[in-house]
């Protein structure tokens, strides 16, 4: 049975519905993952799940140490990746509490080690990423927030942005001028190194508020964690259709 990997973001630091197995805290040659990985089951479907901001949520997006993440997952035999998003709706129909499964990213991250081919290269090596998130994985998301009754939007342009601050009004316009439905913090280099290392990857944003200047007044955390406690237990239920799949 194919083991699938979830990465909890902010608002989902465990996954408590997981009847679980055991815990492992690896090692890989970049250091240690962001959080032991917890195996376990779902609907007789097996995942491992790591907090990408470790348990307790301590870790800052600029400071998640994603090529370990990714290589613990690849080495603890997962076989695809989905991943929560917290994200501000940019987007006319991205408002907060909103599921999507975005289809683009534009990265506005700068000085994260975003690459595993980097040193003792034999050869430089440049992974295609025109379409950074896998389509089936995606199309079998969508199915499943479907199935679970959810209403998903199904794409939308994720923007990557360095964080921790939130962004400033301007720059949520011009990234809405460059085609950004979503704004985040922590999709790449996650998106990018899922790739290279050949695992399927697709994301499951959770729109937590209006993004800078999208409505009135300031982004508070009482709004964001009012939010998103709504969308991860819609999360939870797209993640349980999607365990009881074939
Ligand atoms: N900007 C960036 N990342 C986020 C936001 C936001 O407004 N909300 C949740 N994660």
């Amino acid at each position: 049975m194919s083991l699938t990997a979830i990465i909890g973001g902010t608002g989902l630091t465990r996954l408590t519905q997981l009847e679980i197995q055991r815990r492992e805290a690896p090692a890989t040659p970049y250091g240690a993952p962001s959080s032991a990985l917890t195996f376990g089951r779902l609907a007789r479907r097996d995942f491992v799940f790591l907090a990408r901001h470790g348990d307790p949520h301590t870790i800052p997006p600029h400071r998640i140490n994603y090529r370990a993440n990714l290589w613990a997952l690849k080495q603890a035999g997962a076989e695809a990746v989905i991943a929560a998003a917290a994200v501000g709706g940019i987007g006319r129909d991205m408002g907060p509490g909103r599921l999507a499964i975005p289809h683009q990213i534009i990265d506005y991250t700068w000085g994260r080690a975003s690459t595993f081919f980097e040193d003792g290269l034999d050869h430089v090596t440049h992974i295609d990423f025109t379409a950074p998130y896998n389509e089936h994985l995606r199309q079998r998301l969508i199915a499943s927030a479907r199935a679970a009754g959810l209403s998903v939007v199904d794409g939308g342009v994720y923007g990557c942005t360095q964080g921790p601050r939130l962004e400033t009004a301007a720059e949520i316009a011009r990234m809405e001028r460059d085609g950004c439905d979503l704004v985040g913090m922590t999709g790449m280099p996650e998106a990018a190194l899922a790739r290279e290392l050949e695992l399927p990857y697709a994301a499951c944003a959770i729109v937590a508020n209006w993004a800078a200047g999208k409505s009135e007044g300031e982004i508070t955390l009482a709004e964001i964690e009012r939010h998103l406690a709504r969308g991860m237990a819609d999360f939870i239920e797209l993640l349980i259709c999607f365990a009881g799949s074939p």
